[in-house]
């Protein structure tokens, strides 16, 4: 499945990347066609009309800007592991790359389908707060699924990217981290 995925969007995008190769100019995916089809290719899985196509791909529409642009940064030199991911960071240019960061920085993120967050926040969610929504990236929406796979990751040491969400996930029983997941997800 996951393979069949990788395959279909590589060859759209081999066809694609071919004559975009030799644009210095910094592109502009309103004026851009190819580049702005790129982009579409993102918008298949990520967002479609706001939504994404499955729950464990994050929402990236109104995410940080610098936040998004690290993180193509590091899927790119796989300081980031992800096998779909890579495949996409390499199809861009770096000047592309910095744009579609803002492109999708620019995005509103998505409204909230469910009812708010009726629980009172679980313990230990105040230190989070210190850091996510204004240097680190949003959480607030963010689904479930992915919420809880991302700091599964950090904790068992398979994302790599940043040391202190690293140190602080393998600190929390993952009973916890479920439970921070499930009620970030609903705010
Ligand atoms: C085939 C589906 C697919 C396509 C197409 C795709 N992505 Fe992704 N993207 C994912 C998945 C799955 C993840 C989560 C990877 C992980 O769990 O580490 C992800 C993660 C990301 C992240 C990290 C977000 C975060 O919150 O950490 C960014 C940024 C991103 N993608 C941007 C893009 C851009 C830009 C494009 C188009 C060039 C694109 N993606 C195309 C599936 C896709
Ligand atoms: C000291 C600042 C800091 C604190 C405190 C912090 N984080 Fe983070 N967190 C970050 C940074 C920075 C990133 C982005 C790392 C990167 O570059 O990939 C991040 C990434 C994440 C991600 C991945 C987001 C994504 O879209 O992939 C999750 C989930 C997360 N943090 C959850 C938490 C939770 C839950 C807490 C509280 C228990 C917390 N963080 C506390 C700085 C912090």
């Amino acid at each position: 499945m996951r393979t069949q995925i990788v395959f279909g969007v590589l060859v759209v995008l081999a066809a694609l990347a071919a004559p975009a190769l030799t644009a210095e100019i910094i592109p502009d995916p309103s004026t851009d066609r190819e580049f702005s089809a790129k982009l579409s290719v993102c918008n298949a899985c990520h967002d479609v009309n706001g939504r994404r196509k499955n729950a464990t791909i994050p929402v990236i529409w109104g995410q940080q800007e610098n936040y998004l642009v690290k993180q193509l940064h590091d899927f790119e030199n796989g300081a980031r592991n992800d096998e779909v991911m890579l495949w996409m960071a390499k199809t861009l240019t770096q000047e592309e790359l910095r744009v579609a960061a803002t492109y999708f920085a620019k995005q509103t993120w998505p409204a909230r389908s469910a009812g708010a967050a009726s629980t009172p926040p679980p313990p230990g969610l105040a230190v989070c707060q210190g850091c996510h929504d204004t240097t680190a990236p949003r959480l607030a929406g963010q689904g479930y699924e992915y919420l809880v796979e991302a700091m599964r990751r950090f904790a068992e040491g398979e994302r790599k990217n940043n040391a202190t969400m690293m140190k602080m996930m393998a600190a929390i029983p993952p009973a916890d981290r479920e439970a921070m997941a499930r009620y970030l997800s609903g705010l």
